[in-house]
């Protein structure tokens, strides 16, 4: 058997022979590949980026290439981005990034077909009762035919839940709300289906994770939505947790997590991770990594054990590019560094895939 010793000695002879350090040959071992370490438990993960950060940046977009399995378009298919005028569709940028997912052999994940947060102000300019339900219709169907057999899954309808306004289901306020009441959802999962029968649908949600008034108002509602939803047969797969969490947050409950996930996989849903991320700017810098990582293991550890979750998805891959960023300010609650090097959090998320149950197989439509 080979010794540390010789194994090290023979590593310096072949980097003084091909010029680069041994600690540079270690590297590529040393790193865990999150796509890999995911798979071997046929869990998905991936990441959000944009497409200026993939087209214009060969390391970043090598770095996602080889950590991710799936890859979110962060904005691009943004009512807002997408559609910013009634008779205008801009499907470059969002088609760019499919192109060079499927290149790579990344699967595409859709976000988001209706965001109330999202929309440009002509929606509300034009929406009445007498035109919504051909105006949404219109709308679904037409971005969701576009990518037709090319989407992994979509989020149909991306935060529709908002208890403190009142309306039945703590649907948040909308113009669909309103001209069409909470049935609005049901004809967007309708039509995303009819537009395209491969894709898995979502519902995707935030501020489900901790154990505050929000948190349990948020889980309460989405649950009765989701019973509701299964109950009259809407084509809905799953629920997307977004997961922004907080390094130094709300109080965080495992019990009650585990309890909601298992109430959703009863209903036959599958779950995604589709947001993750750690908010550590009230951190000094210098203690951002090390709470950002454990803030991640602690929550994914949870999750994880719950086999109906499927994947997990960061809002990024890099805190080069993240949305948490302000100025030169930059958030560690990201897999990578600025200069794309593993951080504390890459090794949480791969520790917390190595010790996930294995799925008996990848969870498809
Ligand atoms: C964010 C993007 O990351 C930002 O670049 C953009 O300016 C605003 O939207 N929840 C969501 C995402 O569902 O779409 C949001 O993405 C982050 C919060």
């Amino acid at each position: 058997m080979i010794t540390r010793r010789d194994w090290l000695r023979q590593l310096c002879a072949l980097a003084l022979a091909s010029r680069i350090s041994p600690a540079e040959l270690l590297k590529p071992a040393d790193v865990p590949n999150l796509a890999e370490r995911a798979q071997r438990k046929n869990i998905m993960y991936g990441a959000a980026a944009t497409m200026g950060s993939v087209r214009n940046d060969a390391a970043f977009a090598n770095a996602v290439a080889t950590q991710c399995k799936v890859l979110v378009p962060e904005n691009e298919l943004k009512w807002r981005r997408l559609r910013p005028a009634p008779d205008q569709y801009r499907f470059e940028p969002a088609d760019w990034l499919q192109q060079w997912a499927t290149s790579k052999g990344l699967q595409f994940r859709g976000h988001t077909l209706l965001w109330p947060d999202g929309e440009p102000d002509w929606v509300s300019g034009v929406v009445t009762k007498a035109n919504a339900d051909k105006l949404l219709r219109e709308h679904v169907s037409r971005v969701a035919g576009h990518y037709k057999g090319k989407m992994h899954s979509w989020d149909v309808v991306n935060e529709v839940v908002f208890p403190k306004h009142g309306n039945p289901f703590g649907l948040r306020d909308s113009v669909w709300l309103r001209a069409l009441g909470p049935e609005y959802i049901t004809l967007a999962f309708r039509t995303a289906s009819e537009a395209d029968p491969k894709a898995m649908l979502f519902h995707n949600d935030a501020h489900l994770d901790y154990d505050d008034v929000r948190g349990n108002e948020r889980r309460a509602a989405v649950l009765n939505l989701l019973r509701h939803w299964r109950e009259t047969n809407v084509p809905i797969d799953g629920l997307g947790i977004q997961a922004h969490l907080t390094a130094a947050g709300p109080n965080f409950n495992p019990q009650k997590l585990r309890e909601f996930l298992k109430s959703v996989a009863g209903l036959g849903l599958v779950i995604m991770i589709s947001e993750l991320d750690v908010n550590d700017k009230a951190l000094p810098a210098q203690q951002r990594s090390e709470v950002s990582s454990s803030a991640c293991y602690d929550y994914l550890s949870v999750v994880l054990d719950e086999p109906a979750v499927m994947g997990v998805v960061t809002w990024g891959l890099s805190s080069k590019y993240s949305w948490m960023n302000s100025g030169a300010d930059r958030t560690a609650g990201l897999p990578l560094d600025a200069e794309f090097q593993p951080a504390p959090m890459l090794h949480a998320l791969a520790r917390a895939f190595d010790e996930a149950p294995a799925r008996p197989q990848p969870r498809k439509k």
